[in-house]
């Protein structure tokens, strides 16, 4: 880059810059890339009340980007003002507190036109068909042509008018993954119109997403879409939400917690059909799973905002992704708590894709039992000192009579009590324990097959869910040591327990400084009746260290109770005897989100017995 000349503004007279500059430098903004020249054409096709588009691409939409609808078509008077700046059919008035379209700037089309070649041909009923051209910020005359009612809008060569822009343009494949997610976040918020994505190689053209409309635009027909775009798995594991506050509507669909991803892509937000990608939103959705999800897994969601549009304002930002409410709080806190109560209310589902997942293992034979008589036969011969290579893949497995692998079932108790319980709390959800495996997973049997709980997993919730009610009823159960646990940590830890010491005693955790290195601890948690202390206290240091940039005392509050409810949970590898499960499962029944333990691990998972007849080839 040359210099910046600051004496520039000096030497120069003030003039105008021409139309093809101003459009230039407005494509700079709106188009971004070709995903963006994406976005812009569909949103023009949607708002002409097209029913169809059909968006043709190739080499990444680097080289064409053709989109063809059915929407009501522009008259030959039309096409060249659709092509000047700032003139747009779409805004009422000169109000833009009342937008009800997709567009509303009028610079796309002559944005694209300055910065590509850009062909248009658009047949309005009772007017004709005619086109017009523009390559590089040069427009052509209007001509007439042949086709049906509708547009087609060719864009060629993107960026050929500006290389700086085109050595930023990344390879075809991720431009064209970004240009499908265009497609897909457009085709979710607004059902009622059929979409068609085609790569076209060379004279070969391969389907990307094809969707058919649906009759309407309602949250039945976005549930279908989102089930077509985002896959079955995704509407499998969705709960439907709808809920209003001060004339604000969320509707939508998020997924059950067990139902977490890696990353926040399977994120989708619109409000009033516009898609935005806006950090409060991100922010309200990953707090109202702060309680069900570590912080690096992120929820699946479609959200839904509806509202007046003067509580809106969408225009922030050139490319529209971003919006500013006018009470930003209250939707922030619609978001949070309603999606919190819904999933208390839906907590005691777990995702289905595990136990699909888990039939799925079964089914490709990881049970093969001819490859374990294999293994015991390779492990004799190891045993005798031959030099065998081990061409078994399951050497981690331990050998089927080792202590451990023994089902403790026989461990229950006396001989009656298994059925007693199975009499009476066979109707239950999580049904009557029938033995417990491995000293972590209680087996149980309801009316629709078996449910298999992780002992540690579940009472985590518990506990958790015991605390947070405890606390919030300001009425925390303390434990009073006898003899303090004296405790040593380095000087900055100790500043950091000592500044959360109030906060700590809130939730019955009370500490004082012994002496220049040390702490004592002085209650403890009724809950908890562990015997680590020691371990405890470092690893809320550990959360607190983590949550020094934390944004809200509420994460920090949750953060550390998960932390004491996690020591304070019957670990794996306890035996139970049976009444102990029975009474866990009960109280699972009876507690809010018990579905998934506070990292998002799922407490349970069900088994089917059509499924297990399935599985052995009775059905
Ligand atoms: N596919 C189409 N069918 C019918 N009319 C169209 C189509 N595409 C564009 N137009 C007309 O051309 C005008 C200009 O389009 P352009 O995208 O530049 O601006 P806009 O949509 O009004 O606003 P924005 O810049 O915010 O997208 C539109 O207002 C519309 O009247
Ligand atoms: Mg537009």
């Amino acid at each position: 880059m040359n210099n910046i000349d600051h004496k520039i503004s000096q030497i120069n007279e003030i003039k105008q810059l021409d139309e093809t500059v101003i459009n230039k430098i407005a494509a700079g903004e709106v188009v971004e890339r070709p995903a963006s020249a994406v976005k812009e054409l569909i949103e023009n096709s949607i708002d002409a009340g097209s029913t169809d588009i059909l968006i043709e691409v190739a080499d990444g939409g680097k080289t064409l980007i053709r989109v063809t609808d059915d929407g009501h078509g522009m008259s030959e008077i039309d096409l060249p003002m659709a092509l000047r700046r700032h003139a747009t059919s779409k805004l009422k008035n000169n109000n833009l507190l009342d937008i009800n379209s997709f567009g509303f700037r009028g610079e796309a089309l002559p944005s694209l036109g300055a910065v590509g070649r850009l062909r248009i041909v658009s047949h309005k009923e009772g007017h004709g068909a005619y086109e017009i051209a523009v390559n590089g910020g040069d427009c052509s005359s209007t001509k007439p042509a042949a086709r049906v009612p509708g547009t087609t809008i060719e864009l060629r060569d993107l960026f050929y008018a500006t290389p700086a822009r085109l050595k930023f343009l990344r390879s075809n494949k991720s431009e064209l993954k970004a240009i499908t997610d265009a497609v897909k976040g457009l085709s979710i918020s607004t059902p009622s119109v059929g979409f068609t994505l085609i790569d076209k190689i060379a004279e070969k053209s391969r389907i990307l997403l094809q969707v058919r409309k649906e009759s309407d635009d309602s949250i039945k027909a976005k549930k279908n879409r989102l089930e077509r775009v985002l896959g079955k798995e995704f509407s499998k594991n969705a709960i439907s939400i709808d809920v209003t506050r001060d004339d604000i509507n969320l509707t939508g669909y998020v997924c059950l917690p067990t139902y977490a991803r890696a990353s926040n892509a399977m994120q989708y937000f619109y409000v009033n059909s516009r898609q935005v990608r806006d950090k409060q939103l991100i922010g309200a959705l990953r707090a109202a799973y702060s309680d069900f999800m570590p912080r690096d897994r992120f929820p699946a969601a479609a959200i839904y905002i509806n509202c007046k549009s003067e509580f809106v304002d969408v225009n922030v930002h050139p490319g529209k992704a971003e919006v500013r409410f006018r009470d930003s709080q209250s939707v922030r806190s619609l978001i949070i708590t309603g999606i919190k109560k819904l999933i208390a209310i839906e907590g005691q589902r777990s995702s289905s894709t595990l136990s699909t997942a888990a039939l799925g293992i079964m089914r490709n034979g990881t049970l093969d039992i001819t490859r374990t008589v294999e293994e015991k036969f390779d492990n004799n011969l190891q045993n005798r000192n031959y030099n065998v290579v081990n061409r078994s893949p399951y050497k981690n497995i331990e050998p089927a009579f080792k202590e451990t692998w023994k089902p403790s079932a026989r461990d229950l108790g006396t001989e009656n009590q298994p059925s007693k319980f199975k009499e009476e709390f066979q109707n239950f959800p999580l049904g009557a324990p029938l033995a417990q495996f491995n000293e972590n997973y209680i087996i149980s049997q309801n009316n629709d097959g078996i449910v298999i709980i992780d002992q540690h997993a579940a009472h985590e919730r518990l506990v958790y869910e015991k605390l947070k009610k405890q606390i919030k009823d300001n009425k925390i159960e303390v434990q009073v040591l006898l003899v303090p646990e004296i405790l040593e940590f380095s000087e900055s830890e100790i500043l950091i327990l000592l500044e959360y010491k109030d906060k700590l005693s809130d939730y019955g955790l009370k500490i004082n400084q012994f002496g220049i290195n040390s702490i004592a601890v002085q209650e403890i948690p009724a809950i908890l009746n562990f015997q680590n202390i020691g371990k405890l206290i470092s690893d809320i240091l550990d959360e607190l260290a983590d949550l020094e940039n934390s944004e809200s005392l509420e994460k920090e509050i949750d953060a550390v109770l998960s932390r004491i409810a996690c020591h304070g949970s019957i670990r794996s590898g306890r035996r139970l005897k049976i009444e102990e499960m029975n009474s866990l499962l009960r109280e699972m029944e009876n507690t809010p989100n018990s579905g998934q333990c506070n990292h998002g691990r799922p407490t349970h998972v069900s088994l089917k017995l059509n499924d297990l007849e399935r599985l052995f080839g009775r059905k």
